[in-house]
């Protein structure tokens, strides 16, 4: 089924009749697809799952390119990124095709369908923004964080668990949640993988993205933690280069705090209300496993 989803996908990219578009396209990694699987694995009957599948990764991967861009990334999924290899411009007009393709395909769905894909690439792009101001400061407000991922990351991944289920007929609400919960637990993961992880496992140095400015749930939670002395030196090491002792000093006092289990332990919760949701469903319930439970 997933071979379906990736004929579609070159289909898709060949219909827009640019042979430098494909050929870009065509270099590109297309990682773990794990919208697509969901898509599959909700509604494994539906004739139309697959083209879904391959619209939401059209739209996913052009978000990727525009991301990488933004954040001026050198490597995507260990290959160089287009924005590096033939620059800025064409990833983010390459990006514009791929998206603009996939937007067109998808008014052949369901309006409910082509809604909730639509409007969640809006509170994507919403979320891709508020994730770049949020970097410029040391935020502190752990609910303003968890709404960032909501719409950086979750919401497409909700729009696909919806969309799946009115394709099957079951439960819409109880597959949005589930879809949400699953993209607020990767992405803590995520956040957590990047302090617990070493440089050869994840392909950037430790503590990335506190360097970059990206103050993620670990670091919300030491903070709030730590006295008023602790509490400014971590500020200070906020958003800049940080020498070996300064990254010792943060990883001790997480250490100490027991603060990757406490993120942890709410990305697990986000998982079980995930499962409560859906019930017996097998093939949901080994994805959100894969998910909290991934080294890298
Ligand atoms: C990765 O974040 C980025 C996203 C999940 C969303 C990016 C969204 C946009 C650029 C909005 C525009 C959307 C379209 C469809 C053109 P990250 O930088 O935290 O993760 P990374 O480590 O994978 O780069
Ligand atoms: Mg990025």
């Amino acid at each position: 089924m997933l071979e379906t989803v990736e004929t579609l996908i070159a289909k898709l990219v060949d219909k827009v009749e640019y042979p430098r578009a494909t050929e870009l396209f065509s270099k590109l990694s297309g990682g773990k697809r794990l919208r697509a699987r969901l898509i599959l694995a909700i509604a494994p009957e539906a004739s139309t799952a697959p083209l879904l599948g391959a619209i939401v990764e059209l739209i996913h991967s052009a978000s990727l390119l525009h991301d990488d861009v933004i954040d001026e990334a050198q490597l995507r999924r260990g290959v160089p990124s287009v924005n590096a290899t033939e620059g800025s411009k064409t990833a983010i007009m390459l990006g514009d095709i791929l998206y603009s393709k996939a937007f067109s395909e998808l008014t052949s769905f369901d309006p409910r369908i082509a809604r909730s894909v639509a409007e969640s690439v809006v509170r994507l792009s919403v979320g891709e923004m508020m994730d770049v101001a949020m970097a410029e400061t040391f935020n502190t407000d752990r609910s303003l964080y968890l709404n960032m991922l909501y719409l950086k990351t979750a919401t497409l991944i909700e729009a696909c668990t919806y969309s799946a289920a009115i394709l099957a007929g079951k439960d819409e609400n109880a597959h949005a949640l589930y879809g949400k919960n699953l993209g607020l637990a990767f992405q803590i993961v995520d956040d957590i993988l990047d302090i617990t992880g070493d440089e050869a496992t994840l392909g950037k140095p430790s503590l990335n993205d506190f360097v970059d400015g990206k103050v993620t749930l670990p670091y919300i939670d030491l903070y709030e933690v730590l006295g008023d002395e602790e509490k400014q030196r971590l500020i200070q090491s906020h958003a800049k280069a940080l020498d070996e002792e300064e990254k010792g000093w943060i990883k001790s006092k997480m250490d100490e705090h027991c603060i990757i289990e406490k993120s942890y332990a709410y990305a697990r919760a986000l998982c079980d209300e995930a499962i409560g949701v859906i019930g017996e469903d097998a093939a949901l319930r080994a994805i959100i496993e894969t998910v909290i439970q991934r080294s890298h």
